[in-house]
């Protein structure tokens, strides 16, 4: 793969994660739910001020234990978000649970909440935001739907951890929420996730759940005088020596914070006129919305420009990369049912969006590069293509703008 003067991420330690995990290694408790597993629960669990968090190994697995925990089964539907990874929805799926995609809004490219009641049914028991970017998804109104069709919400917070909604942090809304911590977060430990429980009648089952289904953890507390099975289940700790690296980097949130907030804010400020210029969006970050700055992304005029705009940075060794495929439309979402143009705004997202690079050392001078080389690119002399002709080029090659540049080109897309 070639090496970039900027890559798009990289992975930033904050100093104490070798010391942490050599520690881990010393103490000899190596596998889940050591002493570092317990302080990673406790920092977590008063800062954001949940009954339960169960560190896991991936947010994909946290998700997974939320449909077992839910009881998903075949019969049942789940609203996710189309512009989503695939995480989002394959938990639900391993279950049994049919996903219905709803689209999403075209300002936070979050789950649109207007368009979630009309696909509710008497089969649907759960709804999926995503907080894209770390921006909340319109939780007021998500609760109220879900609370007058009693259905289930389960946040994918993986963007999110800090980040909040009227003030209240995210994760903390939905009956359960999965964080990750994989390497392009902002706070990492390489791979790794947390389940937050928010309703308590769970958290009993959730500890089974995560422990192959038996009441290990009950035994361990004394509540039991001895361990067994007692239900399905799966082995999702997180190893003590990754719960080390990862508490070096909790201990360091605000400092990532801080940090993250001065580059996007940067990106912001410097590309703000020429984007206006060029018909380019830049995120939005509603007012009652606090933001985890988690990424920095423009949406380009048209699937070629974004191409095009790739390229001319790729040639001054900076790589940016666009982000998901619109998933109602993948091989995967036509099974389950989807129509092709059934979340316009999702797949528009899925063509133009491009991410620009965002780690927590980049520089001064690496942000004036990246500022400078965009602002350097030539759009006026591209094609003037509207999101117009983007729909008239799918429905040519029948297949998405988007999937056509990803086979060509394996290395711009990041999750
Ligand atoms: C929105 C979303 N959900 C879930 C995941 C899966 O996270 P993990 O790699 O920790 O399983 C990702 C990963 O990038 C993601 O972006």
């Amino acid at each position: 793969m070639a090496e970039y003067r900027i890559p798009f991420n990289k992975p930033c330690l904050t100093g104490s994660e070798l010391l942490y995990a050599a520690k881990a290694i010393i103490l000899g408790h190596s596998a889940g739910d050591g002493s570092f597993s317990k302080n990673c629960h406790t920092l977590l669990e008063r800062e954001l001020a949940v009954s339960k968090v169960l560190l896991t190994t991936s947010c994909t697995h946290a998700l997974e234990m939320a449909a077992m925990l839910l009881e998903l089964g075949p019969g049942d539907e789940v609203i996710v978000p189309s512009y989503a990874f695939v995480s989002t929805v394959n938990p639900f799926i391993l279950r049994g649970a049919k996903p219905v995609f709803a689209d999403i809004r075209s300002d936070t490219m979050n789950i649109d909440e207007r368009l979630i009641e009309p696909l509710i049914t008497e089969r649907t028991r759960a709804i999926v935001p995503l907080h894209y970017a770390g921006v909340a998804c319109e939780m007021d109104d998500i609760l109220e739907i879900a609370r007058r069709h009693k259905i289930a919400i389960v946040e994918d917070n993986a963007h999110g951890l800090y980040a909040c909604y009227r003030g209240r942090y995210l994760g903390t809304f939905g009956e359960v929420a999965a964080q990750s911590f994989h390497e392009t977060k902002n706070i990492t430990c390489g791979e790794g996730g947390a389940l937050i429980v928010n309703d308590a009648r769970l958290i009993s089952r959730a500890e089974i759940l995560r422990d192959k289904g038996t009441n290990r953890k009950q035994f361990l507390r004394g509540e039991v005088d001895k361990y067994t099975w007692v239900d399905i289940g799966s082995s999702y700790p997180m190893s003590d020596i990754l719960a080390a690296f990862l508490l070096a980097q909790l201990e360091k949130r605000v400092e990532i914070l801080n940090k993250r907030r001065a580059i996007w804010n940067y990106y912001d400020r410097h590309l703000g006129g020429w984007a206006q210029d060029h018909g380019v969006q830049q995120p939005t970050v509603p007012g009652h919305c606090e933001q985890s700055y988690h990424m920095y992304y423009l949406v380009l005029p048209s699937c070629e420009v974004r191409q095009q705009l790739i390229e001319h940075l790729k040639e001054r060794s900076i790589l940016s990369v666009f982000h998901y495929t619109a998933l109602h439309a993948s091989s995967m979402g036509l099974q389950f049912g989807a129509r092709p143009d059934q979340c316009p705004v999702a797949s528009q997202i899925s063509d133009r969006l491009l991410r620009l690079p965002f780690y927590n050392d980049l520089t001064e001078e690496d942000l004036k590069l990246i500022v400078t080389s965009i602002r350097e690119f030539k759009m006026a002399l591209r094609p003037a293509s509207t999101a117009g002709s983007l729909y008239a080029l799918n429905a040519a090659t029948g297949t998405s703008a988007s999937a056509a540049i990803a086979a060509a080109e394996p290395v711009t897309s990041a999750r």
